[in-house]
């Protein structure tokens, strides 16, 4: 993304001629991002044995997921759905982990024939399908009873919280995998989204490290993803490279000390798509009534769901005129709900019906969260590489709205 006579372009086409090419509304994504936000991840861990895995649910275009194949990454998946998309981006089974709540037997058979690893998230799981794993490698997600994350439904390590076992439970997982004679190669535990600290990310891997001692067959400990990326220019995000070399340090010593040879493993979702994208929409409406200016554009809610669901901010600027007289707006979507607001208060310059606003940090949870509520259908997805655009999915049809009914 560049500015260039006062307009939002990417490489040498402005967000208006994409649009015109391609449609609006529209999720652009600039490859030297992706690229950029891996190495810097590497770069930060760079004193650990260490693994990437890509956390896919954050954006699972298969053209995406073959730029981090292309860049050594793997994945973590969370659904036979995710697992599917991955073998077909060309991941390797064994560069693969599923980390899932709630499975059904079907979905662990389909996984385990594709000889994923399965992370165990909880006992029942174990109890009604445990011969399921009769002797294979797993993993065991914990739940480290920690609160870390940017918003109470980013919370995800906590003990009242849905995901993983608790400590407590270890020795009854323990009890039910050896009894099928299953071997644990991994302990995994990810405690949240939009974590900023070190500190929280470092007491989590003291937990899992300390029931490490547990297991001799262990081969990896993943920590999960949830480094934070800067939503705008004052807002906060993860010192990755304090993150990265302390974690690291830590995770050494502890293998020194206790002789183990062990690779750590990490599942970034965010950290490496957010930046990446935008969506660009139309302005279609603006109404001046009442207090205050009300900016209607072609997209909402159905496309970006993080503001209505988070209350969570992305910059909105004006692509087609970036600077000029500012107006204080809210920016809103044409779906049929109050909630549908993708940016309160906004200064932006003088927005008119027609021109072209870019909504940043749209890489990660965007389209995979989208939906086609009120029957209105999805956008396409571009990615931008050196300079150059390249459709990777289609615009949505309206005869796509009957694909799934039976003839
Ligand atoms: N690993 C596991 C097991 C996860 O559940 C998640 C995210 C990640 C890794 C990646 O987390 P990340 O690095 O992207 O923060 N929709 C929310 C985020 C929910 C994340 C759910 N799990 C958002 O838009 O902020």
């Amino acid at each position: 993304m560049n500015i260039a006579n006062n307009k939002i372009q990417f490489g040498k086409h402005t967000a208006e001629e994409l649009l015109d090419q391609f449609g609006s509304p529209l999720y652009v994504y600039e490859k030297e991002t992706l690229v950029r936000q891996y190495e810097r991840l590497k770069d930060a861990f760079k004193d650990s044995d260490l693994s990437i895995l890509f956390a896919c649910k954050a954006n699972s275009n298969i053209e995406i997921l073959k730029v981090f194949k292309n860049l050594g990454s793997g994945i973590d998946a969370i659904s036979p759905g995710e697992v599917f998309l991955a073998l077909q981006a060309g991941f390797k089974p064994e560069q693969i982990l599923l980390t899932a709540t709630n499975l059904t037997r079907e979905d662990i058979e389909y996984v385990l024939d594709k000889n994923i690893i399965v992370n165990i998230d909880n006992i029942s799981m174990l109890e009604e399908h445990g011969e399921l794993f009769a002797g294979r490698e797993v993993s065991i997600r914990i739940n480290p009873d920690i609160r870390a994350g940017g918003h109470s439904y980013l919370e995800t390590g906590h003990r009242d919280s849905k995901f993983g076992l608790v400590i407590e439970e270890t020795p009854r997982a323990i009890e039910l995998l050896s009894k099928h004679d299953a071997t644990v190669v991994g302990l995994h535990q990810h405690i949240g989204s939009d974590i900023t600290d070190a500190g929280s990310l470092l007491e989590s891997l003291d937990k899992i490290l300390a029931v490490t001692l547990t297991y001799d067959s262990l081969r990896f400990i993943d920590i999960g993803g949830g480094f934070k990326v800067k939503y705008h220019e004052d807002d906060s995000e993860t010192d990755i490279a304090d993150v990265g070399s302390k974690v690291s340090r830590r995770f050494n010593e502890f293998c020194q000390k206790n002789n183990r040879t062990l690779r750590l493993m990490i599942e970034p979702g965010k950290f490496l798509v957010s930046e990446s994208g935008f969506l660009l929409t139309k302005v279609q409406s603006i109404k001046g009534s009442g207090k205050k200016i009300i900016v209607g554009t072609d997209t909402g809610m159905n496309h970006l769901i993080r503001p209505a669901l988070y209350n969570a901010y992305h910059k909105i600027v004006n692509a087609s005129q970036v600077d000029g007289i500012r107006e204080k707006v809210e920016i809103v979507g044409n779906i049929c709900e109050s909630a549908d607001v993708l940016g309160q208060e906004r200064d932006i310059s003088g927005p008119k019906v027609g021109d072209t606003l870019c909504i940043f940090n749209a890489g990660s949870y965007g389209y995979s969260m989208a939906s086609t509520y009120n029957a209105r259908m999805l956008p396409a997805e571009i990615l931008v590489e050196n300079g150059t655009p390249r459709l990777i999915r289609r615009r949505q049809q309206l005869e796509d709205l009957l694909c799934f009914n039976p003839d």
